[in-house]
């Protein structure tokens, strides 16, 4: 068996990959906050990218040479735990022209543990879906509506104009800030809807704003055992300075002999502080 070794907390343990994540029980804080708990997962490589260059369009994709189904399983654990994912304009896009699948998979036999997870939760078989957008440019996959699942749209009061027919097209708006979007709107308004675990699932640009606006509680960072080197790339977080830097303590370390073929990988998670 392909076990992973926890490092951290002492003492250390061997553990099956599977069920990692999923016992670290994500549904307990936002219920005993009432507040909404947000995470947000990244795999990186050790010179810090997220994301390379497309080879045929413009845009960004995760490297190939990081991705790895390890990694794959402990995010879909992550999105299995979830009442709403924040993703994006470009992934919605993506999917709707059929470029990409749902992000949690339960569909795939070797996630329908999973599947059988969230039955048992009393969950819906998908968590429902939301963006943070200021351009308003994208297709909504059809799958949304025709199954009766929430899509919310975070956009600014200059966006006002286009609300009619993104909401004809089965999308909520909501108006999160007049010419930026406030995190902490988003953040209360997922509350006050009742979406109360939260997962990250946007990029750099997304990850900013929440942690700008203090509302990400924690993250989960994959460092695969490569380095790719390149210009240009995204890191982990784009954007301005952070002022305050945002604060963090480990909370659990993994260490992953057999991802990447042997290369193996570290999984993280940190709190905020
Ligand atoms: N390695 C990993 O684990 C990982 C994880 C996630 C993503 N990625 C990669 O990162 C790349 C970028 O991801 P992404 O496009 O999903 O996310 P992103 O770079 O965070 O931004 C996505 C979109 O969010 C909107 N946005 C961002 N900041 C905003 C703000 N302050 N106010 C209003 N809207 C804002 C914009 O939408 P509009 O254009 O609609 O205005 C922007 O295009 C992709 O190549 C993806 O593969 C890698």
């Amino acid at each position: 068996v392909e076990n992973i070794l926890q490092l951290y907390p002492l003492p250390g343990q061997e553990r099956p990959l599977e069920g990692t994540y999923l016992d670290h029980q994500l549904r307990q804080y936002g219920q005993a906050s009432a507040k909404s708990f947000i995470y947000g997962n990244y795999i990186l490589s050790l010179d810090g990218r997220i994301a390379i260059p497309r080879l045929t369009q413009p845009g960004f994709m995760l490297p190939k040479s990081i991705a790895n189904p390890r990694d794959w399983r402990l995010f879909q654990e992550l999105a299995a735990q979830a009442d709403l994912i924040i993703s994006s304009s470009r992934y919605l896009q993506d999917w709707a022209e059929g470029r990409v699948d749902e992000i949690l998979q339960v569909d795939r036999p070797e996630f329908a543990d999973l599947s059988a997870w969230r039955l048992a939760q009393g969950l819906p078989p998908q968590p429902d879906i939301a963006i943070i957008s200021s351009a308003l440019q994208f297709t909504i996959p059809a799958v949304l509506p025709a199954s009766g699942r929430k899509l919310i749209i975070f956009a600014t009061a200059a966006n006002a104009g286009q609300v009619r027919e993104i909401e004809a097209g089965g999308g909520q708006v909501i108006i999160a800030g007049e010419s930026q979007v406030s995190a902490a709107q988003v953040a209360q308004d997922l509350a006050e809807l009742g979406y109360l675990t939260v997962y990250l699932t946007a990029g750099p640009k997304v990850l900013h704003l929440l942690l700008a606006g203090g509302v990400m509680d924690r993250l989960y960072l994959t460092y695969a055992n490569r380095i790719l080197g390149g210009q240009p790339y995204l890191g982990l977080v784009e954007g301005s300075l952070l002022e305050p830097a945002f604060n963090l303590t480990l909370d659990r370390l993994y260490y992953d002999p057999y991802g990447l073929d042997g290369l193996g990988q570290l999984f993280a998670s940190y709190n905020r502080r």
